[in-house]
């Protein structure tokens, strides 16, 4: 469904990515991992429009997307979960997830069935933003982007700075969404919540993959695992 082919992104003169290619078919979850700074926000952030690629093309059902800007990227159905996780602070914790989501397609996610995958959201729902826990604000970063309906979830860095026992809540929810058919570019650096979810890993290093393969590959390339991430 996603396919980036050959893509090169920039930050004003400073080349950053070089050459990524990558995919997401239906209903498959994929992981970009790598270090800090390797290129992984600046992939998706290429992915969502907020950079567009001086080189190469991003594909989605095969129509060229690289073009287009954030806004109309979001509209094909591409649900983005930023790294800063973005909850406004001053809102309540249903504000939070209905603000946007009239914008979104019509479809199987309600305030009713996120409050049902995410049963501390409910609790928590007249709480504003800013007093959530960074466990909380992270569910609530998924579930606002679950309300817009859609059909390619992408998440930056969703395990980071959070305790194991949050990190499992973000890996079984992941997992439950993969069950539920849905595709995902999951962005990581936590080998943990990769392997516990992805069905085929990449791993970028200076802005350009040097690992392609699946969860067995990736725990037997001890080379990879050493120089490229942080394990
Ligand atoms: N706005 C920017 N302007 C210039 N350079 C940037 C900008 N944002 C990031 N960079 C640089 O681009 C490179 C890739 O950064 P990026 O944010 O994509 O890394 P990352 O893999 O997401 O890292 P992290 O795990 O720390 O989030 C880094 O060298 C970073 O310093
Ligand atoms: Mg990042």
């Amino acid at each position: 469904m996603l396919d980036l082919e050959n893509i090169d992104a920039y930050y004003g003169e400073s080349h950053i990515l070089h050459g990524v290619s990558l995919s997401v078919g239906n209903g498959e979850v994929v992981c970009l991992l790598g270090r800090n700074g390797a290129g992984k926000t600046t992939t998706i952030l290429t992915v969502m429009g907020y950079l567009h690629p001086r080189r190469g093309t991003i594909r989605f059902n095969g129509r060229d997307i690289g073009g287009l800007p954030p806004y109309a990227v979001a509209r094909l159905g591409f649900g983005f979960v930023p790294q800063e996780r973005e909850i406004f602070p001053s809102l309540s914790v249903r504000e939070n997830l209905t603000v946007f989501a009239r914008g979104g397609r019509n479809g199987f996610w309600t305030l009713q069935r996120v409050f049902e995958l995410f049963p501390s959201l409910r609790a928590r729902e007249r709480n504003l933003g800013f007093q959530l826990s960074g466990g909380e604000q992270q569910m609530l970063s998924i579930a606002r982007a679950l309300m817009l309906n859609p059909v390619l979830l992408l998440l930056d860095e969703p395990s980071e700075g959070l305790a194991p026992m949050i990190v499992q809540e973000i890996i079984d929810v992941l997992k439950h969404l993969k069950g539920e058919g849905l595709a995902i570019l999951l962005v990581e650096q936590s080998l943990r919540v990769a392997l516990a979810v992805a069905d085929r890993h990449h791993v970028i290093n200076k802005g350009a993959i040097c690992f392609t393969g699946g969860a067995a590959e990736l725990e037997n390339s001890e080379s990879v695992l050493r120089n490229y991430l942080s394990v």
